[in-house]
């Protein structure tokens, strides 16, 4: 297949792209920068979503595409959410889709199916609440992400497109994403809980996620909002001790950042860690998903060997 990706340079696309091209497909990835490729089947088109010529580089590459991939979206937890970085980030992620969406409606040779990235803040923080796929969005800034996300690539659905929404967890790898981060202090042995240390993690090993985020492009008849997270999610409490057993350092469970220094820390975006989601992928489960890395003890310990 001739699989066009936004975003597919990044921490996910890496995994991805990477599966993909080892499957035999043949990838187009959008991005900002100037960047060339060795391997044949990976070519990279630079482009801005809001650029006057988006348009018209994406109509000279849509009619040669059977399926696209969006993961755009700037990193949320680079920079403090003041109201204009908030509206950026919403932009990153609702003009790109918006883009890719006027263009597939555009094309005559139309991709059979989008796989729009969304992720679990879709359903906020729910407590204990065990979350499926069936569960109504909840409240906050990365729920509204993720609800105008969906909505927006939902459009292409209007025109015959198969539109599938992957909502992502914590995607787990050593080399990036939350994990390299939460790693530090206890690779200085100073790692301890977030917050209470009860709030669920809807963590996945980043080669599961690349195969769920992928799902939807060789089975076709899925389709709709999914989650992508392992089938056995954790409270961090839990979390920090495996993470602390897989770097062989102590995890302090006794001790805990406290709620009030990660807000003064952070603002609004501490909310993402003090709250949480018991998500359960119950789509891919019914589907038949095979996650390599079910037990976070056996993801960690191939992250950390
Ligand atoms: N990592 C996670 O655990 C996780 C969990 C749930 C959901 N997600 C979502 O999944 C997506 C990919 O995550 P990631 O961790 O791989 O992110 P990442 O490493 O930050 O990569 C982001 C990608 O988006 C592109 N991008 C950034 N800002 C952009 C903009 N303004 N316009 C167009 N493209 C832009 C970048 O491409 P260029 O720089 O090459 O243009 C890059 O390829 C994100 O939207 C993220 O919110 C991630």
């Amino acid at each position: 297949m001739n699989i066009l990706i936004s975003g597919g340079t990044g921490f996910i696309g890496n995994y991805l792209t990477g599966l993909l091209a080892t499957r035999g497909h043949t990838l187009t990835l959008l991005t900002r920068k100037v960047r060339t490729s060795s391997n044949p089947s990976i070519h990279y088109v630079q482009w801005e979503a809001h650029s006057s010529n988006a348009a018209s580089v994406l109509a000279q590459i849509m009619t040669t595409i059977d399926a696209v991939i969006n993961l755009a979206g700037e990193g949320l937890f680079d920079k403090r959410w003041t109201p204009a970085v908030k509206h950026h980030l919403m932009e990153s992620r609702i003009g790109t889709t918006r883009a890719l969406v006027n263009a597939m409606k555009s094309a005559e040779r139309k991709p059979s199916v989008l796989v729009n990235a969304s992720a679990v803040g879709y359903y906020g923080d729910r407590q204990n609440e065990i979350v499926n796929e069936s569960t109504p969005a909840g409240t906050g800034f990365l729920a509204d992400i993720c609800v105008r996300w969906e909505e927006e690539s939902s459009v292409a659905a209007a025109f015959g497109v198969r539109v599938a929404n992957p909502r992502i967890g914590i995607v787990l790898e050593s080399n990036g994403g939350a994990l390299e981060r939460m790693a530090i202090p206890f690779k200085l042995f100073v790692g301890m809980p977030l917050g209470s240390g009860k709030q669920w993690l809807p963590w996945i090993h980043a080669a599961d996620a690349a195969h769920g985020i992928a799902y939807p492009i060789e089975n076709k008849d899925f389709s709709g909002a999914y989650n992508v997270t392992a089938p056995e999610p954790i409270r961090m409490n839990g979390f920090c001790a495996e993470l602390g057993a897989a770097l062989r350092r102590p995890s302090w469970s006794f001790l805990s950042v406290p709620e009030f220094a990660l807000n003064v820390a952070l603002g609004e975006a501490a909310t993402s860690l003090t709250g949480g989601q018991q998500a359960v992928p119950q789509k891919l489960l019914d589907a038949g998903f095979q996650f390599r890395f079910p037990i976070l003890q056996a993801a960690l310990a191939d992250i950390y060997p």
